[in-house]
Formats: structure tokens, C-alpha cells, sequence
């Protein structure tokens, strides 16, 4: 069992030539909108990847909250703690041109009231063993209470660290698992590791995870992802792919793990699961709709 602490948004996407630069005007395009939010993506990656899947978040009374949490009810996450409050529903302004380059601007709207009583609600109803996982898209110190209480319960925690915030570092070493995009582990290394560590990336991954004791795994984009802990230094590969749009890859590389080691799989098998199902997300455009079911990476696989 799955529950992902986090984030609902629906994505307002306009698809245009070419971004704007700030006081410009770009005409042309089109609009359209998705559901997303990291938090969200990453509960639908892991249904969709084969969990069971428990979401605690909130949404605002709005029209848009029902869309939000289309696709969420459709596959079957459980929503019965994603609460109701006053105000509107998270929105993303998502801009992608047509080499997929994207700018996002996050408007949080009720992410904003996911506080420490809804960490003790997710945890609450959580075992031993079970699986946390938690991006940087509501209030800090609900994520921090959320590690705490995973500690406590053997709760197995997961910290995906976008988008980076000023204390995310601190928080991803309470985590079992950090999952962090080149950028953001070098801003995990800047904040916590000490300045000006000389080396190569695996060289400093080791480093961060031989000093916490934590494993980190780092998402490389068409590069696939490494991680070192524990289990030594593991690598796994993308598939060869033109990207769409990438919008929502590292929620679908987060959802896919979590649910590959919720299901047994080792370190190095979830990874590699991932890592395909990140690959396939960035051939359809939007952040949820483009999540592909396990049965796609089946027969990504079988036809390699
Ligand atoms: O990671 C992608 C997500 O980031 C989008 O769905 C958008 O909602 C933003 O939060
Ligand atoms: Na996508």
C-alpha cells in the first residue's frame, strides 16, 4: 500500500512556438488543460504502474477540483483524504514550445492548507513497511511531521525533492529514498554537503549517501538514472525516444518506483521499471494523461 502526501493540481497549458520572454507578447498556440500536480501524478504513476494507492491532499471548492481528480477517480486511488477547503484548486500555468523546453509558474491555491494534521492522517492509517512518498508542493512543515511519523511507524519514506524549496535538503536527509533531478542534487550537495566538492557526479552521490546514510537516486533526463546507497551503485537506462513533452516524466519515475518496491521488486528493478515508464510519458503530451499503464511498458519492452 501507497500514500502519497501531496499536491493536486489541474494544468493550464498553452503550446506555443516559441516562450516568452518577461514583457513580451507571443501570439499563436494552442490551449488546453491536464491534470497534474506532483503530488497527484505520482499517485496515479503508481496506480497505474499495478499499486494500491491512497492520496491525502486537498483540493479547493471550485469547478476545478472535480476535473482535477478526473483521472485519479477513474483509476481507482483512493481520495478519501483529499479534503474540501474554502478557496480554489491548485493550478499549474504550464508554457511548452515545440522543442519542449517548458516554464511553470505553480498557483498553490489549496495545497496551501495541506498541514501537520493531514500528515498525522496520512500516517495514521499506515503500517510498517508500507511506502510514503512526498514531492515539495505543500507547506514544509507538513512533509517534515510526515518523516518524522514514517520514522517512528518503519514507515518506508520516499522524497522526491521538486521543486527544490529553502529547507528540502534538510528534509531529504530524514527520507529513506531521495529522488532528485540533476539540479536539484546539486543544490543538495550546495546546501548540505559542502561547497566545492570536487569529483564526478557518482563520486559525489556517493559521497551525500555515505554521510546520511540515505540512498539517492538521481533522474537524468535521456540519460536514465543512477542511484548509490546501500545497495551499492546501480544504473538504469531510457529508452531512445524523441520527447514531446516532458511535463510529468520525474512524477512518473517517482509513482513507478515506489510502486515496483511496494510490489517486491529490488532497488535495481524498480529503477529500471521507472525509468521506462519516465520514457514513455514524454511521448503524449500533459502531465497525467501521458502516465502509461504497466501494460504499455510490457510491450515497450517486448519490442526492443
Ligand atoms: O511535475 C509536473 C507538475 O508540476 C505539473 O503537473 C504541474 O502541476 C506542476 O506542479
Ligand atoms: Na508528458
Amino acid at each position: 500500500m501507497i500514500t502519497v502526501l501531496g499536491s493536486v493540481n489541474l494544468d493550464q497549458i498553452g503550446t506555443v512556438t516559441r516562450l516568452p520572454a518577461p514583457g513580451e507578447t507571443v501570439a499563436g498556440g494552442t490551449f488546453s488543460v491536464a491534470q497534474g500536480g506532483k503530488g497527484a501524478n505520482q499517485a496515479l504513476a503508481a496506480r497505474r504502474a499495478g499499486a494500491a494507492v491512497r492520496m491525502v491532499g486537498a483540493v479547493g471548492e471550485d469547478a476545478f477540483a472535480e476535473v482535477a481528480l478526473r483521472l485519479l477517480t477513474s483509476d481507482g486511488v483512493d481520495l478519501s483524504d483529499v479534503a474540501r477547503v474554502p478557496g480554489a484548486t491548485g493550478i499549474a500555468m504550464i508554457f511548452v514550445d515545440e522543442k519542449g523546453e517548458n516554464v511553470i509558474a505553480i498557483l498553490p491555491g489549496a495545497n496551501a492548507a495541506v498541514d501537520e494534521a493531514a500528515a498525522m492522517r496520512a500516517l495514521g492509517a499506515m503500517a510498517r513497511g508500507d511506502i510514503l512518498l512526498l514531492q515539495q508542493e505543500i507547506p514544509q512543515p507538513a512533509t517534515a511531521r510526515a518523516l518524522a511519523l514514517a520514522r517512528q511507524s518503519g514507515v518506508v519514506s520516499i522524497l522526491n525533492t521538486a521543486p527544490f524549496l529553502p529547507d528540502t535538503a534538510a528534509l531529504a536527509e530524514e527520507a529513506d529514498i531521495v529522488i532528485a533531478n540533476e539540479t536539484e542534487f546539486a543544490l543538495l550537495m550546495g546546501k548540505a554537503g559542502g561547497q566545492g566538492d570536487a569529483g564526478d557526479l557518482d563520486s559525489q552521490m556517493e559521497a551525500w549517501a555515505n554521510r546520511t546514510g540515505r540512498t539517492i537516486i538521481v533522474t537524468l533526463g535521456g540519460e536514465g538514472a543512477r542511484s548509490f546507497g546501500p545497495d551499492g551503485r546501480l544504473v538504469a537506462a531510457a529508452l531512445p525516444i524523441t520527447p514531446l513533452d516532458t511535463v510529468g516524466a520525474g512524477d512518473t519515475f517517482c509513482g513507478y518506483l515506489a510502486a515496483g518496491l511496494d510490489a517486491g521488486l529490488t532497488l535495481k528493478d524498480a529503477m529500471a521499471r521507472a525509468t521506462i515508464a519516465a520514457s514513455l510519458a514524454c511521448l503524449k503530451p500533459g502531465a497525467q494523461p501521458a502516465i502509461p499503464y504497466a501494460g504499455e511498458l510490457a510491450a515497450s519492452i517486448g519490442s526492443r
